[in-house]
């Protein structure tokens, strides 16, 4: 019975592509230059496709994808019910609030806190949860320029290195949580397929417990 699985192009995908290799899975032909989106593995009967990763977790929702390789954040951002059977341990990062601690007490003000972000649905939660009203400001991308620009007070993203908040003088304010990649499987193609994607997520297990 074929599968598919959908990978993140970017900076998670090579790492999937070693994991799945691990499995015994022939990824070869999709880490070349290639520009085709859809590959086969046809020795494991796996059809692979190439999509941007805020796309992996609808394409497994609607179970084009049976399973999908994506950041956490993507996951939580998305909020499908999809079951995340694996953390894949890489990709480490973690979602912070960032600003300028000095220039006002952000978590104290009484005026409503703007938020700029590419992660709207998150931030939405996080400070729903703290009972704090905000104003979320959806970017794209160089989410660092909200602050420095005066388009909000403070933002809510990813910090890998700190290098990007470093250079531009931003400071992390509040920790909102750990993130690497996870493998998300789509709910029917867990059960309907269950005899060739049981056996691949203990491998991919096992491939994520040996690295
Ligand atoms: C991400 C994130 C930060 C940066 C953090 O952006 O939004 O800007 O990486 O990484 P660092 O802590 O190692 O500096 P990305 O590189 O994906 O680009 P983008 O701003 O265009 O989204």
């Amino acid at each position: 019975m074929q599968m598919t699985i959908a990978l993140a192009k970017g900076r998670l995908a090579e790492k999937a592509m070693e994991i799945l290799e691990k499995c015994g899975i022939e990824c070869r032909e999709m880490s070349g230059n290639s520009r085709k989106l859809i590959f086969y593995d046809k020795k494991n009967d796996i059809r692979f496709i190439m999509v941007k990763p805020t796309d992996v977790p609808t394409y497994v929702d609607h179970g084009v994808a049976d399973m999908g390789i994506v950041g956490k954040d993507t996951l939580m951002e998305a909020g499908l019910p999809l079951y995340e059977m694996a953390d894949l341990k890489y990709g480490k990062c973690r979602l912070v609030v960032a600003g300028y601690p000095s220039k006002k007490d952000n978590s104290l003000t009484t005026s409503i806190l703007r938020v700029a972000t590419k992660y709207p649905e998150i931030a939405k939660k996080y400070y729903a949860a703290k009972g704090a009203s905000v104003e979320c400001i959806k970017l794209s991308g160089s989410v660092e320029l909200g602050p420095m620009l005066g388009l909000s007070d403070v933002i809510l993203d990813i910090v890998e290195s700190g290098r990007t908040l470093n250079e531009n003088g931003l400071k992390i304010m509040e920790e909102v949580c750990d993130v690497s990649a996870r493998l998300a499987v789509n709910r029917s193609s867990l059960k309907i397929k269950a005899g060739v994607i049981q056996p691949l997520i203990e491998r991919i297990q096992c491939a994520v417990e040996d690295s």
